[in-house]
């Protein structure tokens, strides 16, 4: 499925969100970089590297830096994008990186799509040197009244008619089904908390239609 929307996925993401998506992905950049140096980093489900060409246009400096994705048509997407990532196709639940091999891991609505976040968030924690970050930007299931009308009432409305227009229609209809089968995001901290690590902050973006969710390796 990702490798059908690739050649659409950067356009779509940026129209559909308003260009918000590009203001979210700067703010976790920018909380990272105070943090860390970030000198080993791991964009896991980076797909077309906005995420991690983001870190770097903001002046983060890896020294190794890897782009992670099990799509070849979203890692191609990424090719002539500023940055010094290399694209490694790969599986997140079962990276091919030895223990400690990163200290920043970028996560942008990458868990979502996992068949299982915990295994997810246990190897990312097994890669993560301790202390080191794993930043996640995603969309949780809605709680609030406001986030369960956008995502139940409209968002299942104009998703997938502008999907059909400019890319797949079935790919933004799962993008819409994706987020109503996700943890909402008190869940999902809970479950990152017992499998390797402790939450920095929970800050919502636009409302709560994404949060990020910045976690430290314990
Ligand atoms: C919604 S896109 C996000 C791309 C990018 N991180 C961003 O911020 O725009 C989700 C990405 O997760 C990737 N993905 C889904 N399951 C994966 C898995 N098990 N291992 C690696 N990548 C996966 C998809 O190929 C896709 O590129």
């Amino acid at each position: 499925m990702f490798d059908e929307i690739a050649n659409r996925y950067d356009f779509l993401n940026h129209f559909l969100s308003c260009g918000r998506d590009i203001a979210w992905r700067r703010a976790c950049c920018r909380e990272l970089q105070a943090l860390h140096p970030g000198k080993r980093l791991l964009d896991l489900c980076g797909g077309t590297g906005d995420f991690a060409a983001t870190y770097e246009r903001l002046g983060g400096k890896p020294d190794v830096a890897v782009l992670g994705d099990f799509s070849y048509g979203m890692l191609k997407g990424a090719a002539g994008k500023k940055m010094s990532a290399v694209p490694v196709q790969l599986d997140a639940m079962k990276t091919p990186f030895a223990d400690e091999t990163f200290d920043v891991i970028l996560n942008g609505f990458g868990m979502r799509n996992l068949p299982d976040a915990k295994t997810g968030l246990r190897e990312s924690a097994r890669v993560l040197s301790a202390g080191g970050y794993l930043q996640v930007l995603e969309f949780f299931s809605p709680r609030g009244l406001f986030n369960k009308f956008f995502y139940k009432v409209l968002a299942p409305l104009f998703i997938p008619v502008l999907g059909a227009v400019f890319s797949k229609r079935d790919a933004y209809e799962y993008l819409v089904n994706s987020v109503l089968r996700f943890l909402p995001v008190d869940e999902f901290v809970a479950l990152a908390e017992k499998n390797g690590f402790e939450l920095v902050h929970v800050k919502p973006c636009f409302f709560g239609v994404a949060f990020r969710v910045l976690l430290r390796r314990a």
